[in-house]
């Protein structure tokens, strides 16, 4: 026989019982492996977790994700960094769990920093799991939830972390507008790091245990020589009071976490999926007859606006964002007959609910995200017009307040406009007015729709022709007979109807089930100049 046709031996077959015996080393290992992974940083680093009021990564997931519906991603992945004796401090999981599961049965992808693994630290490694988790999201179409409790950039990697933080804004970027995101502060989320919730729809923070800087007391003493405590430069009130940066606070991670399960219940899973509906025992044409008398006899005496959109949407359940900041607007989503809605509503409760720059800017943006997720948009009216003085114009109204009329403007979703008092000057056509492609406009009796109050007209058109109070009264009474009711506007059918308070809710509902079909699109461009 010559080499060529030598028969080769045949494979010794492996005995079965060493096949098993493999198998079970490597699932030891496996379990092994997972045990560690799940210990993040070790007992102390845990109880020193605890002892700060905060849970630990994967205990958050827990309390956000339906029972048993995790699935965890890259378990096993660890740093590739041997700088400063990081070769010997490995953690399988790298200090972020990330993966996907449910809330209340529909789709999520999560990462949750572990701060007890490097302080949450972000290195390139576990930039990347983030990146995969944006990655998945996008193809799928699910919205992503980021739990971020971090020191930031791991120091050690230097460069190759910064790169990491670039690569998940760039995701960020891309996801907008596609998949909601939202960013849970539930510890540090300091320099550049705040770049990437801040590229997100929603924030959500926890008071006393988060912050959110780009540069942190000791930078800032060291430059500009203030004194000025975490709390006080970026903690929860401080960005739900006057920066607007954050949308909601709580007191603890489980409370938070709880209300990020609420609000996930009224967003749509992408921008193809259209909004979820949930059924309900609360009937469309149920008739509130309380709202009739919700309006003082008095224009100039307040009333509470949330009244309304409580008594309105399905079973009162009104999800308020931003409740803190610029109180003169409210935002929040409700649904009706099911269907999630974006309420967009002046608050007669705080500065008359005059627009200014503040108010402007937190509801364009609440009104872009519904128009990118396709989420009907209900306005409720009385705004007696722009904040004036020189604060408002030295900072910018003009450009700020064409935001909101920006975002009215191009917004293609269902508009419902609902004008309960007042709507006068430009702030009439800012808000969602027929002007701007308002779909259906109606008003309540108690409707004045003017240039300006009937005082503030006489003063001007009449300055000088008057001799004394009660012909200044006179004249006030006549215009406000002409502009202060809201049948001139129905006249030139800028309002479609004039309804009674006490159906508001059916009427609502009535057009925002015709308005489901609704199909415009505005013209093809490569992205707008939104006045920023
Ligand atoms: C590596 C870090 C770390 C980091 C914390 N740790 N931050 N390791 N890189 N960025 C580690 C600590 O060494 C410590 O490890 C553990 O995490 C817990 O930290 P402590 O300081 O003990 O905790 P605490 O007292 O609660 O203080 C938390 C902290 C502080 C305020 C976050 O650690 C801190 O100031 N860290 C640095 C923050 C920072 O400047 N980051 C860079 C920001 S610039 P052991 O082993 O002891 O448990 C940035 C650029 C992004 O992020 C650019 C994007 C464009």
């Amino acid at each position: 026989m010559t080499t060529a046709t030598k028969k080769l031996p045949e494979p010794t077959a492996q005995p079965a019982a060493t096949k098993a015996m493999k198998a079970n080393t490597v699932i030891t290992e496996l379990e092994h492996r997972r045990e560690r992974a799940r210990q993040g940083g070790g007992v102390k680093r845990v109880e020193a977790q605890h002892e700060k009021g905060k849970l630990t990564s994967r205990e958050r997931i827990e309390v956000l994700l339906d029972p048993d519906s995790f699935e965890e991603y890259d378990m096993f992945v660890e740093h590739r960094c041997v700088n400063f004796g990081m070769a010997d401090n490995k953690v399988p999981g790298d200090g972020c769990v990330t993966g996907h599961g449910t809330i209340n049965g529909r789709l999520a992808f999560i990462y949750s920093q572990d701060f007890t693994v490097l302080g949450g630290s972000l290195s390139e490694t576990n930039a990347q799991k983030i990146c995969k988790i944006l990655d998945m999201a996008m193809k799928v179409g699910a919205p992503v939830i980021g739990l971020l409790d971090s020191g930031g950039a791991r120091i050690q990697e230097g460069v190759d972390a910064l790169g990491g933080f670039a690569e998940i804004f760039q995701r960020n970027v891309l996801a907008s507008g596609v998949v909601p995101q939202i960013s849970v502060i539930l510890g540090p989320c300091a320099g550049g790091a705040v770049y990437s919730p801040a590229l997100t729809d929603f924030i959500i923070m926890t008071r006393g245990t988060s912050y959110m800087f780009v540069t942190g007391p000791d930078v800032v003493k060291t430059v500009t020589h203030e004194i000025v405590s975490q709390e006080d430069l970026g903690g929860a009130d401080m960005h739900t009071h006057k920066t607007g940066v954050a949308d909601l606070a709580y007191d603890n991670d489980i409370a938070a976490l709880l209300q990020v399960r609420r609000l996930f219940n009224f967003l749509p899973l992408s921008n193809r999926s259209g909004v979820p509906v949930r059924p309900t025992p609360d009937p469309a044409d149920r008739v509130e007859m309380s709202l009739n008398t919700l309006v003082p006899e008095n224009a100039n005496k307040a009333y509470n606006m949330k009244e309304l959109l409580e008594r309105v949407v399905d079973e009162g359940d009104f999800f308020e964002i931003q409740p803190d900041y610029a109180k003169n607007i409210i935002i929040g989503f409700g649904r009706m007959e099911g269907h999630t809605v974006g309420f967009v509503a002046n608050q007669p409760m705080h500065m008359a609910g005059c627009l200014d720059i503040d108010a402007s800017r937190k509801a364009a943006r609440f009104i872009r995200f519904c128009d990118a997720f396709s989420i009907p948009l209900c306005t409720f009216v009385d705004v007696p017009g722009f904040m004036p003085g020189t604060n408002q114009e030295h900072n910018g109204v003009i450009k700020h307040g064409a935001k909101l009329l920006y975002a009215y403007a191009e917004a293609t979703v269902p508009k419902v406009t609902v004008i309960t008092r007042k709507a006068y000057g430009g702030a009439y056509d800012v808000m969602s007015s027929k002007h701007l492609r308002g779909d259906v406009n109606y008003a309540w009796p108690s409707a004045e729709i003017a240039v300006m109050g009937p005082k503030g007209a006489v003063e001007i058109v009449f300055r000088g022709k008057f001799k004394n109070e009660e012909e200044e009264q006179a004249l006030i009474d006549d215009y406000r007979a002409k502009f202060a009711s809201p049948f001139v506007a129905a006249s030139r059918g800028f309002l479609d109807d004039i309804i009674r308070p006490q159906n508001t809710r059916w009427r609502i509902c009535r057009s925002l089930s015709i308005l489901r079909s609704k199909n415009i699109s505005n013209p093809w461009k490569k992205h707008d100049n939104l006045p920023l």
